[in-house]
């Protein structure tokens, strides 16, 4: 085949006779084929290599390291995927808000490159940490992750559930999964002492503490029993935690800003709440918040969609109160 033309008569060889594009013909024919189409190798940019399997790379990606086809994939708004239990979720769920370690690759892999360092400030039991372990396993590449974590507890479960994860993953013939680096203590402090600069940020914030919230509402009660009249409300109480919340927030994430390189993303997982016969609509409010923070784009909102989840009758036959089968993944980008 003439090396000029090589890619152009590839795709006339492979048409069916009312002249469509016969993907199955071509890739009996070990062509490579993207999207219906048959790649014209020869037709590449300088920058563009095709990867078998994967798509086309472009050098240019400073994003990640997925092909185009793969980025298509990887921009949908929404991620509808349940994760079954692995990787020492009978002990990583002790802590009530961990996440998949594989989810925490998924999103590793859309918003960071290989050798990137990744900090998750809010580290919890560690699915960051674990995710970024296995992105190497997964063909994209390991990070560095860093976690601080301020209970002691859920760092040791991290370092349990990694050693048993790796005695078993020995025990298969398998590659271990590599240590990421899980500090003890408070973010606020830990952060100012950071070495490293950190290409994503990838974090679940502590909820809006619901333990407060009654400690609110208790002294509410106790001021209205003893003021007669005085009536604080619950609707005020909880406004006050929450504000309190937000700018707890927004105070964290003002430090968090300065450790990101310029262009790198930060990302946070954040549910909404249906709480005393309302929405509390944490995503949006804490969307808001972090927008101010002057190096941060908003640049979407993803929804992470558990079909999994079990449902429950909510509010029958009276009132429509949703069941939560999803959370939101904030995604902002720091300004170059
Ligand atoms: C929603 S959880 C994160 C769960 C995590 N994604 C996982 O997979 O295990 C938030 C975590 O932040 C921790 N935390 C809250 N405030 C903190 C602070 N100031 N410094 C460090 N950790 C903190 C809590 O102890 C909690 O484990």
């Amino acid at each position: 085949m003439d090396e000029d033309d090589g890619g152009h008569r590839q795709s006339r060889l492979f048409t069916t006779d009312d002249g469509e594009f016969d993907e199955k013909r071509a890739r009996a024919n070990a062509l490579p084929v993207e999207d219906g189409e048959v790649v014209r190798v020869d037709d590449l940019e300088d920058y563009q290599t095709y990867i078998e399997g994967r798509g086309i790379y472009d050098e240019r990606n400073r994003v990640n390291d997925l092909t185009g086809k793969e980025w298509k994939y990887a921009t949908k708004s929404v991620i509808a995927e349940g994760y079954p239990p692995a990787i020492g979720h009978d002990l990583r769920s002790e802590h009530g808000g961990q996440k998949p370690p594989r989810l925490c690759a998924e999103l590793i892999g859309r918003f960071s490159k290989a050798g990137d360092t990744v900090l998750d400030p809010f580290a919890g039991v560690g699915g960051t940490l674990l995710g970024a372990s296995l992105c190497e396993h997964e063909g994209t590449g390991c990070r560095e992750a860093i976690g601080f974590e301020r209970t002691r507890r859920w760092v040791e479960i991290y370092e349990t559930v990694l050693k048993r994860e790796n005695d078993e993953r020995a025990e298969r013939g398998e590659p271990p999964l590599a240590s990421q680096e899980m500090r003890h203590g408070d973010c606020a402090e830990l952060i100012e002492t950071l070495e490293a600069s950190v290409d994503l940020l990838l974090t679940d914030v502590p909820y809006w503490n619901m333990d407060e919230l009654e400690q609110t509402r208790n002294e509410a009660a106790t001021r209205e029993s003893s003021l007669g009249a005085f009536d604080d409300g619950e609707g005020a109480g909880r406004a006050r935690a929450k504000d309190g919340w937000l700018a707890d927030m927004r105070a964290k994430f003002d430090q968090f800003a300065d450790a990101v390189t310029p262009g790198g993303y930060v990302v946070v997982f954040i549910g909404d709440m249906y709480r005393g016969g309302s929405y509390e609509f944490l995503s949006a409010d804490l969307a808001r918040t972090l927008e101010a923070v002057p190096s941060f784009t908003l640049k979407s909102n993803l929804v992470w969609y558990d079909p999994t989840k079990d449902l429950h009758v909510y509010g029958y036959p009276f009132s429509f109160v949703p069941s939560m089968v999803h959370q939101n993944v904030l995604v902002f980008r720091v300004g170059e």
